[in-house]
Parts: structure tokens; sequence; C-alpha cells
């Protein structure tokens, strides 16, 4: 089984890895370098070429202080990114 992780340097992109590689999965770690979650063409490019079988998605925007004056950016990541992945992998 083949799964893709967003946000996969986050917190919990760092402790959730190691578990599932520990159980055998093939893990395809991503980050912001690679997969960023708020451009529709990436996702989609980046899924239709790795083909996960899932995708846990752990990339957001956690800055709650932050988020108060980048609203859009919060908005952009946690809402748009977001659905981003969902559409990408319904694919
Ligand atoms: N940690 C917890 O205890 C906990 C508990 C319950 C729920 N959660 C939820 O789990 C999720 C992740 O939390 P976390 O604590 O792991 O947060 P985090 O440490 O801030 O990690 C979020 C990751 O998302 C990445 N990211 C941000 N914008 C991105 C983009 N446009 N494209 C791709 N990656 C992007 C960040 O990369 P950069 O560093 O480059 O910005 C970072 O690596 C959140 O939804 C949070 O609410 C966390």
């Amino acid at each position: 089984m083949k799964i893709l992780v967003t946000g996969a340097k986050g917190m919990l992109g760092q402790d959730l890895c190691p578990i599932l590689e520990d159980e055998g999965i093939d893990v395809i770690e991503t980050n912001r370098n690679n997969l960023d979650i708020t451009q529709y063409e990436n996702v989609v490019s980046v899924l239709t070429e790795l083909k996960p079988d899932y995708v846990i998605h752990c990339a957001a925007y956690t800055n709650v202080n932050g988020a108060e004056e980048e609203k859009n950016t919060a908005f952009l990541v946690n809402e748009t990114g977001t659905e981003n992945i969902a559409k990408a992998a319904n694919n």
C-alpha cells in the first residue's frame, strides 16, 4: 500500500510517517517544496504521477495568531488547499 502524506515535515507529519513506515507502508512524504497544496495543477500532477492508494492530509496553516493578520493565507491553505487535495484525490 502506498500513502502520500502532505505536510510531512510538520509536527503531525513527522510523528505519523515513521509509524506508517513501521507498518510496512510505502510512504511518500511531501512538503511545500514538492507539493504546494494551494496550487491545484501541482496537486493533480503529483497525485497523477505518484498514484498513491491513500492521501493523509497533514499540511495546514497552523499559526493561530498569524491567521488574524494573514486571513487570506490561512484561508488559501486550510480551505482551498484542502479542497484541492480532496478534489484531486477523488479523480
Ligand atoms: N500537532 C498537534 O498536536 C495536532 C493535534 C490535532 C490536530 N492537528 C492538526 O493537524 C494538522 C497539522 O498540524 P501540525 O501541528 O503538524 O502543524 P505544523 O507543524 O504547522 O505543520 C503543518 C505543515 O504544513 C505545511 N504547509 C503549510 N502550507 C503548505 C502548503 N501551501 N503546501 C504544502 N504544505 C504546507 C507546513 O510547511 P511549512 O513549515 O513550510 O509552512 C508544515 O510542514 C493541522 O490541521 C492541525 O490542526 C494537529
